[in-house]
C-alpha cells in the first residue's frame, strides 16, 4: 500500500520498481560511521493521472544538501563547455544585457553563472550546500546559501526585481514540493521571462535501463508529458524542449507565462514519442523492472566468474548512481577491489551501503586492473578516450547500461 500521494496532482501512485533499502547516493563514509549509516526505502512510483514518475519516500533534503555535499559541478570539462554554450545562446536569443537578471536554482560552484558574471550580467545563484556555494562566492559569483522557498522568492523579488531567466540544471528533479516551486517560478518571472531547466530524462532511463538515475536526490524523473501537465496548473506553458546528451540523456524544458510565446512543434513531437514509447502506460512501465532484474543476475554472475578466474575487478568513478546499482544488485563487495575516483572528498572513504574502498585515481593509473566497471557510464566516450593506456595494458571495460557486457 503506497501512502504517498502524487506530489503534484495528489492522485494515487502505483509501484514501478522497488529498489529496496538504500543509503544516500552521495554519503561516502568513514569506517567509524558504518554503524550509524542512514538507510531509506527507494521505491519508484508512477502517477496514472498526471504521469509524473517519482519516489515514494525521499529523505529529508537537509540530510542530502549540507555543508559536506560531495558533488562539485566544475570537475567535468565537458559540463563546463555545455553550460558556456547554453549561456551564450541565452544571452543572444533573449538579448540579455547588464541590467537583465538571471537566477539559477542550485547553482553549485558557479559553473553556469560564471558565464553571466564574466559578461557583467546581473545574476543570483541559489545554493543550499554551503561548501559548494562558498566556492562560487570565492569566484565572486553572487550566491545565496539557501533553499528556494516562498520566503526567498519574495525576498528576491523585493531586492532584485523579476527575472528574465530562471535556470536550473539537474536540480528541479531534487525538489519534492514541485507545485510550490512552480508557483514561486511564476511569481519571480518577468512577463516575457523564461524558466529553463534540464534534468535526466525518463525517456532515456526507460530505453537504456538506466535505473541508477533513481537515488535519494532524484525525487522526480520528468517527461515532456508530466512537465506540460504541471505547467498547466500554474498558468505556465511548456513552449519548447531540447534533447541533451548530458547525464546519460537529459531534456531541457523551456517554460513561459501562458500565451507569451509561440509553442514550438518539438513539444507535440515529443508528446507523441512518449506515447509510442509507452512511458505513460503503467503496463509497459513494468517491463522496465524485468530488464533491470535480468541485468542484476548477469552483473553478479559476471563478477563472480571473473573472481573465480583470479581477475582483478575495480569500479571506475564513485558516482551516486553506483550506490543504487551496487545496493539493488546486492553485489558482494569482495568482488570489487576498490572504486577509483577523482573527487578529493571521497578518497579513502567507503561506498555507501556496500563499503567498497574509494581510492584516488592516481592509484588506478599506477596499478591497472584486469577489468574496470564503468560506473560513470554517462561519460563513456570521454573516459574511454582518456584511458587508452588502460586498454593497451590489456584492461577491459565492464558496462551494465543498457545491458551487462564486456566492451570489445
Ligand atoms: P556523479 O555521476 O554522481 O555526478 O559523480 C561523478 C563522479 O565520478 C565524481 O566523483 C567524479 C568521478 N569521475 C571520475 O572519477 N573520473 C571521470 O573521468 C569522471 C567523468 C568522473
Amino acid at each position: 500500500m503506497i501512502k504517498q500521494k502524487c506530489r503534484s496532482c495528489k492522485s494515487k501512485l502505483k509501484e514501478i520498481i522497488n529498489l529496496g533499502k538504500q543509503p544516500l547516493g552521495n554519503a561516502f563514509l568513514k569506517k567509524k560511521d558504518f554503524e550509524k549509516e542512514y538507510f531509506y526505502k527507494l521505491n519508484v512510483v508512477f502517477c496514472n493521472n498526471c504521469k509524473l514518475i517519482q519516489l515514494e519516500n525521499q529523505p529529508d533534503p537537509k540530510k542530502m544538501f549540507h555543508k559536506n555535499y560531495a558533488f562539485f559541478s566544475s570537475t567535468s570539462n565537458n559540463m563546463k563547455l555545455h553550460f558556456k554554450k547554453f549561456a551564450d545562446l541565452l544571452i543572444k536569443k533573449q538579448n540579455l544585457k547588464k541590467d537583465s537578471f538571471v537566477i539559477e536554482i542550485g547553482s553549485n560552484d558557479g559553473i553556469m553563472l560564471s558565464n553571466f558574471k564574466n559578461k557583467k550580467i546581473n545574476h543570483l545563484g541559489i545554493e543550499p550546500s554551503a561548501n559548494v556555494a562558498k566556492v562560487a562566492i570565492k569566484k565572486k559569483i553572487n550566491t545565496t546559501i539557501n533553499f528556494y522557498d516562498s520566503k526567498l522568492a519574495i525576498k528576491i523579488k523585493n531586492t532584485h526585481g523579476l527575472a528574465d531567466i530562471i535556470y536550473s540544471a539537474n536540480v528541479i528533479c531534487h525538489i519534492p514540493k514541485v507545485d510550490q516551486l512552480f508557483k514561486n517560478i511564476k511569481y519571480n518571472l518577468k512577463k516575457k521571462g523564461l524558466f529553463v531547466f534540464e534534468d535526466p530524462y525518463f525517456g532515456d532511463v526507460f530505453k537504456k535501463n538506466s535505473f541508477d538515475q533513481f537515488y535519494d536526490e532524484h525525487v522526480f524523473l520528468f517527461t515532456v508529458t508530466s512537465v506540460k501537465n504541471i505547467c498547466k496548473k500554474f498558468g505556465l506553458e511548456l513552449i519548447n524542449v531540447s534533447k541533451q546528451n548530458t547525464h546519460g540523456g537529459s531534456m531541457r524544458y523551456f517554460i513561459a507565462h501562458k500565451g507569451s510565446y509561440d509553442l514550438k512543434k518539438k513539444v507535440s513531437t515529443y508528446l507523441n514519442v512518449e506515447k509510442k514509447l509507452g512511458i505513460n502506460n503503467f503496463k509497459k512501465l513494468k517491463q522496465f523492472k524485468k530488464n533491470i532484474d535480468q541485468n542484476k543476475q548477469k552483473f553478479n554472475s559476471l563478477l563472480m566468474s571473473l573472481k573465480n578466474k583470479g581477475k582483478h575487478v575495480v569500479g571506475y568513478a564513485a558516482t551516486s548512481k553506483s550506490t543504487t546499482v551496487l545496493n539493488y544488485f546486492n553485489t558482494d563487495p569482495n568482488l570489487i577491489k576498490y572504486i577509483s575516483d577523482t573527487t578529493p572528498i571521497k578518497i579513502n572513504k567507503f561506498s555507501p551501503g556496500k563499503h567498497i574502498k574509494i581510492l584516488d585515481y592516481s592509484f588506478f593509473k599506477k596499478n591497472y586492473p584486469d577489468y574496470a566497471i564503468l560506473f560513470a557510464w554517462n561519460h563513456q566516450n570521454e573516459i574511454i578516450k582518456k584511458e587508452k593506456k588502460f586498454k593497451e595494458n590489456g584492461g577491459r571495460w565492464i558496462l551494465f547500461i543498457p545491458k551487462v557486457k564486456i566492451l570489445k
